[in-house]
């Protein structure tokens, strides 16, 4: 069974991923959607989409472009420069916005399967076989729209299908329905790639393990509160990591996310001279050598002397916000996330752990720490 970090919109951007390669034992990730019009982009594919594809031999692990269109033709248009870059390209058939949706997009091209079957047509006979995958829902209202949906995916040569297992119309909301995605790889031809809520190895085991057809899921919100899951999906072990761990790659995550702000050039540099070159797991000596190599870029050997501006503090504390549902309830802490710097939050993380008081920091996930998507635990923050 393969791992994948899930594609995430305004989440797993280029530094997250970076992260998530140091972290390690992910077997390959995705980048949230590009949406393409008929004449956006214009010209070139902006750099910050997916700069992998031009780093790939200093990149440990498969990053796959998505992109998102309403129309055949605006797909190809982009799809032909990605295909220089990657053997495929994803297709977003998933996004449940309503913004989207309304534009024809993401989960809409479920919702009449002839469009799709004209889409997926077009787009393999422009490309050719396996050039192209799709991620989908398992429809828009209800999973009783699946089978029709992968009727029409079966002749094509497709690379392989990622199943989301909701409809559009539950969003986040209710649980990934695994029969959908079971129903999925056992009628397809081709690799089917499982998606939605795994938390934790035991989840893992209930969900996944009885499906034998399947050869791989991705993880998304899992991987956010949990970053190590990766290793306890791969060990069926549950992670621990000390407290300078902790401060180590919360201070890598930190300076990733500065440099690619400011300075996105210089990253593709680090990338180049061997940034993603160690697997840093749960060893502090490594994350604090990846951090030296970003910190030598403002002269900081600490991560509590970086300054980071309010939207990248921003970005951090929503990473933590995810995280922390992870920890020790000690962790949990409100008042970190309305301190105004990034110093003051690791001193404070420093103080907890201290106060906390064992070498080993366990990560599992605590559903009731964790509001995220739950409108009813908003009052936690
Ligand atoms: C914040 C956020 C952004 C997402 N953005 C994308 C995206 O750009 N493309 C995509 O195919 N799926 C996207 N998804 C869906 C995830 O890839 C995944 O299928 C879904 O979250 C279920 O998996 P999970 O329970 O492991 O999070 C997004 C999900 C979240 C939570």
């Amino acid at each position: 069974m393969q791992f994948g970090l899930a594609p995430m919109e305004g989440v797993t951007d280029l530094s997250v991923r970076c992260w998530f390669q140091l972290i390690g034992q992910v077997d390959f990730l995705g980048t949230p959607f590009l949406r393409v019009t008929d004449t956006w982009p214009a010209h070139q594919i902006p750099m910050d989409f997916y700069p992998e594809g031009r780093l790939a031999d200093v990149i440990p692990k498969p990053v796959i472009p998505q992109v998102m269109a309403a129309k055949p033709d605006a797909f190809l248009r982009v799809a032909d420069r990605l295909l220089d870059q990657f053997p495929w390209v994803d297709l977003n058939c998933g996004c449940p916005s309503s913004n989207c949706f309304r534009g024809g997009a993401g989960s809409q091209l479920l919702a009449e399967p002839e469009r799709l079957d004209h889409f997926i047509q077009t787009l393999m006979s422009e490309l050719g076989p396996e050039s192209v995958s799709v991620k989908m829902r398992t429809g828009i209202h209800h999973s009783d729209e699946l089978p029709s949906l992968l009727k029409v995916l079966k002749p094509y040569k497709l690379k392989r299908v990622t199943v989301h297992g909701r409809t559009r119309a539950a969003r986040y909301g209710g649980n990934s329905d695994w029969n959908a995605v079971a129903v999925a790889s056992e009628f397809l031809d081709i690799p089917v790639v499982g998606s939605g809520d795994i938390f934790s190895a035991s989840h893992y085991r209930r969900l996944l393990e009885p499906i034998t057809t399947l050869g791989a899921c991705i993880i998304g919100r899992g991987a956010l509160r949990n970053p190590w899951i990766f290793w306890e999906l791969k060990s069926g072990q549950t992670q621990s990591i000390d407290a300078e761990v902790l401060r180590w790659s919360l201070g890598t995550l930190a300076a990733l996310n500065l440099l690619r702000a400011e300075d996105e050039l210089a990253l593709f540099d680090l990338l180049r001279n061997g940034l993603l070159s160690v697997t840093c797991g749960s060893d502090a000596d490594l994350w604090q050598s990846r951090f030296a190599m970003i910190g030598a870029y403002w002269g900081v050997t600490q991560p509590e002397q970086l300054n980071l501006p309010p939207k990248v503090l921003g970005r951090i504390k929503m990473l933590w916000n995810y995280w922390r549902s992870s920890l020790p309830e000690v962790f949990f802490e409100p008042r970190l996330l309305r301190l105004k710097t990034f110093p003051d939050m690791m001193t404070r993380i420093a103080e907890i752990s201290k106060f906390w008081g064992h070498d080993s920091i366990p990560l599992s996930h605590q559903s009731k720490l964790d509001w995220i998507y739950s409108s009813d635990k908003k009052k936690n923050t």
